[in-house]
């Protein structure tokens, strides 16, 4: 990994709230760690199951912000290790947490130096309104949400109304040119999980794909998640998707959402090539999506696919709002006129990409996106002024927040 990466993962990870679990093996391990992980701003730096071994785990990390300790298991020990800790790491956020709504042992964690309590079962709501208030009172030094929240992120999804009609090709440019600048990070993630071919569209030979990181989701740091992004020369990081076809049906939504979290925390723009048949996945990102590119050519099928996308994604009010109409390949043969189609989409296109085979398939042939291949193409400059659109409406849109957003900004 070039420096200039580890400089940018160093500053990615300082916006993080590092937290440490001290939890004794127990079923409800899974539950506690998942609520945790849900946020995504919290980097699960270490998991401890001794009381007596939290400072010597603690020692070897960079300080926690915040610790949060399980105290039912043994509620001598537990209030033991957050004396010493108190004592130790007066900084330090300690967080108890119990099943039992015992008063006794509340007021003993607290007094041992617990700063804020919780009672399991308990929502991310809850959870992130407590980090919050940690923060507020300024008992935490660091403030992660808030500097996490200075850095606007953009997601954008590519839709397509049919196979073959340009999501991978535009996904892989647009990202590409976002790339090109300095300023930006970006990641590329094929979320066609089956058939994706972003990976060759970039000629990249990727040692790790989205199924490696779903089979570590519950140790999935930031060191983890950078370790497995392939890297383009253009500054793209790409997340391929799986290499055996079978694997696909084991990423969830809640793989998906840990995952965009992580890889938000690190990445200015996240760019999602989705599947024609609307996984739960794909749905997934389309609600966590700043923005919905669906992609029309000026034929029978694309349009009659768009109108149904279309009247489906709209029924949804918040999905609605954030759909953009790409028309791709203009200026090939077509069964319809742009004209025809504006009518019978009921809205105009956002953009227009124009039809340039021969660029493009010497592009998808090299696996080197325009920027690099045919940096003073027409289509490539259609490129750069697409993705500056993006950008300046991302300023414009400062107010409109998708899922993923006010998720993210923990601002709903
Ligand atoms: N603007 C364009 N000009 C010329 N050719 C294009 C353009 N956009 C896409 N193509 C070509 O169309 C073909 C299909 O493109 P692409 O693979 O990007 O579509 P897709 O929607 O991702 O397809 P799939 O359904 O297989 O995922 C490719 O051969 C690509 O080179
Ligand atoms: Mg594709």
């Amino acid at each position: 990994m070039a420096e200039s990466d580890l400089n940018k993962n160093a500053k990615a990870e300082d916006n993080l709230l590092r937290l440490v679990i001290m939890n004794p093996p127990d079923k409800g391990n899974e539950e506690l760690r998942s609520m945790f992980t849900q946020i995504p701003y919290v980097w699960l730096q270490a998991e401890c199951t001794k009381y007596e071994f939290l400072q010597e785990v603690i020692a070897n990390q960079t300080a926690p912000h915040i610790v949060v300790v399980a105290i039912d298991a043994d509620l001598e020990k537990a209030c033991n290790a957050i004396e010493r800790l108190a004592q130790e790491m007066p900084d330090v956020g300690i967080l108890a947490i119990s099943k039992r709504d015992d008063g006794q042992a509340i007021l003993k964690a607290l007094r041992a130096g617990a700063k804020e309590f919780l009672t399991m079962p308990f929502g991310v709501d809850h959870l992130s309104e407590i980090l919050g208030k940690l923060e507020k009172a300024g008992k935490i030094q660091h403030s992660p949400t808030l500097a996490v929240n200075k850095k606007k992120k953009t997601l954008i999804s590519f839709l397509g109304s049919r196979g073959g009609v340009g999501c991978t090709s535009l996904s892989v440019n647009i990202a590409a040119t976002l790339a090109a600048d300095p300023h930006n990070k970006v990641v590329l993630v094929d979320l066609d999980l089956t058939l994706g071919d972003a990976d060759i569209a970039l000629d990249l030979m990727a040692d790790y794909t989205l199924s490696d990181l779903v089979e570590n989701i519950d140790k999935l740091d930031m060191t983890f998640l950078n370790r497995s992004l392939s890297k383009h020369s253009t500054g793209l990081a790409l997340l391929p998707h799986p290499l055996n076809v079978g694997d696909a049906t084991m990423i969830t939504e809640e793989h998906l959402k840990r995952i965009i979290s992580l890889l938000a925390a690190c990445h200015t723009h996240l760019v999602l090539d989705l599947s024609k048949s609307l996984r739960p996945t794909d749905i997934c990102a389309l609600a966590m999506s700043d923005f919905i590119f669906l992609v029309v050519q000026l034929e029978i099928t694309s349009i009659r696919n768009s109108i149904r996308l279309l009247s489906t994604l709209d029924a949804d009010g918040k999905l609605g709002p954030r759909v953009k109409l790409v028309l791709n390949r203009v200026g090939m043969v077509t069964d319809i006129t742009r004209e025809k189609a504006v009518e019978l989409l009921g809205r105009p296109f956002f953009w227009e990409v124009p039809n340039d085979h021969k660029v493009m398939m010497e592009s998808r042939n090299s696996g080197t996106p325009m920027v690099k291949s045919a940096p003073v193409s027409k289509i490539q400059h259609n490129f750069s002024d697409f993705a500056d659109a993006v950008c300046s409406k991302t300023k414009a849109n400062k107010g409109a927040k998708s899922f993923w957003h006010s998720l993210f900004t923990n601002n709903p």
